[in-house]
Formats: C-alpha cells, structure tokens, sequence
C-alpha cells in the first residue's frame, strides 16, 4: 500500500504522516527533507543554486538517508540544519529545478519497491507515484495555518510574529503552486482533509479512517 499525503507547508503534514505510518507500521518518506538537504549541500560546497547543472549533479552524487526522525548527509546527521530559515529561504531554485526534481523522484520510486509506505510532500500524488491506491490532500487555511506556526514557536521559545509569518507563508504558497512541474495541487483522485478546527490526534484518526477503508478495497 502507497499512502501519498501532499499538501501546503504549516499543514501539519509531517507531523501527521510520521504518526500515521507509525500506526499502520507502514515506513514513512519525508520528501520535503530530501530537498531540503540538497539546498544544503549547495550552500555549504559553494555551489551555485543559479547554475541548475552543476546543482543537479551534486544532487545525484550526495547520499541522503532518512531514518526514523533522522536525516544524513553523506553520513552527516543534518536533522536540524535542514530546517534553518537559511535552507528554507533558499530552496524554491533547488525545487524549480527540473533535472534535481527527475533525480528526487526517481530515488523516492526506488526507496518505496517492496514496502507498505507514507510518502509525504507536494507532488507524491500527482508525479511521484500517479497509481498510488490511497492519496490524501492535506491542507488549512492560511491563517489557521501561520497560527499553528505562531503557537509551535512560541512553545519552542522563539519570538513570532503572526503577519510576518503569514507573510513568509503566501510567499511559499506562491512558489509551490506556481512550480510548472511538481508544483502543489491535489492530484485528481485525491480526498482533500480540510484541517480548521481540527487538533493533531482529530486529523489523525480521519487519515487512519480513510487510509483503513482504502485497504479494504484494494486488498
Ligand atoms: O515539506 P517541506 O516544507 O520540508 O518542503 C520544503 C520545500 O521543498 C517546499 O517548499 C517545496 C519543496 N518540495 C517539493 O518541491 N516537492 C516535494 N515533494 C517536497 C518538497
């Protein structure tokens, strides 16, 4: 069984679809995560994210493991660099990049053979695994969104402010659902999970419900 979930950022995506997976002892495919550690190759070998060769083929030869929660980089836990507003606010031109795009898909097709999977990011419905018999679009508003993003930061310590975060958040938006190829639309035969109102162990539970009736039909 492939469950794909793909969705806008600040969705709860990753956080749902880890424990979604934990639940159905399924593996779980953090694909955001995979881009995320391209960018940060490029930043840190001084490779220009502006010549989409030379960014393609370091995206070929770099070794990206994910483990659990944990992800390397040619055997370097990177977990939290990845997610440093450096890397984030760098990505879209590692993400536009179509050659990178190919090679990302292509080892996300050849991680999943043989295993009952979570897959979690923008195109997993729509390109990366187009026959997957569970694909689930998960999304929230915009502000209900930068307000989860608000009350995560300030749990964790750090100042935010909610404008600025929206802000930031519409221009993601923009660059995913403008991506030409990839970009972040519900592939046709995906449910959409409309999260407002909805808390974590909520959302969760529906998933479980969806992806549990999918099972039975597609034994
Ligand atoms: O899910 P995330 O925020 O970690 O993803 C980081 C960026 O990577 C996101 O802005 C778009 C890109 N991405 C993508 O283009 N395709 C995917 N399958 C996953 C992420």
């Amino acid at each position: 069984m492939i469950v794909t979930i793909d969705g806008p950022a600040g969705a709860g995506k990753s956080s749902v679809a880890r424990k979604l997976a934990k639940e159905l002892g399924y593996h779980f495919l953090d694909t955001g995560a995979m881009y995320r550690c391209v960018t940060l190759a490029c930043l840190e070998r001084g490779i220009p994210l502006g010549e989409p060769d030379k960014v393609a083929d370091e995206a070929q030869r770099l070794k990206i493991e994910l483990l659990d929660d944990e992800v390397f980089l040619d055997g370097k836990n990177v977990s939290e660099e990845i997610r440093t507003p450096r890397v984030t606010k760098a990505i879209k031109q590692v993400a536009d990049n179509l050659k990178v795009r190919a090679a990302m898909v292509q080892s996300q097709r050849q991680w999943i053979q043989g295993k009952d999977a979570v897959t979690e990011g923008r195109d997993q419905g729509t390109i990366a695994f187009p026959d997957a018999p569970c694909k689930i679009f998960l999304t929230a508003s915009p502000a209900e969104r930068a307000r989860r993003r608000v009350l995560q930061l300030l749990n964790a310590g750090i100042d935010a402010d909610f404008d600025e975060i929206l802000r930031l958040q519409e221009e993601r938006d923009k660059n995913d659902m403008e991506r030409e190829t990839g970009g972040l639309r519900p592939a046709p035969n995906a449910l959409t999970v409309q999260t407002d109102g909805m808390d974590e162990s909520q959302v969760l539970q529906k998933l479980l419900e969806i992806v549990r009736s999918r099972v039975q039909t597609n034994p």
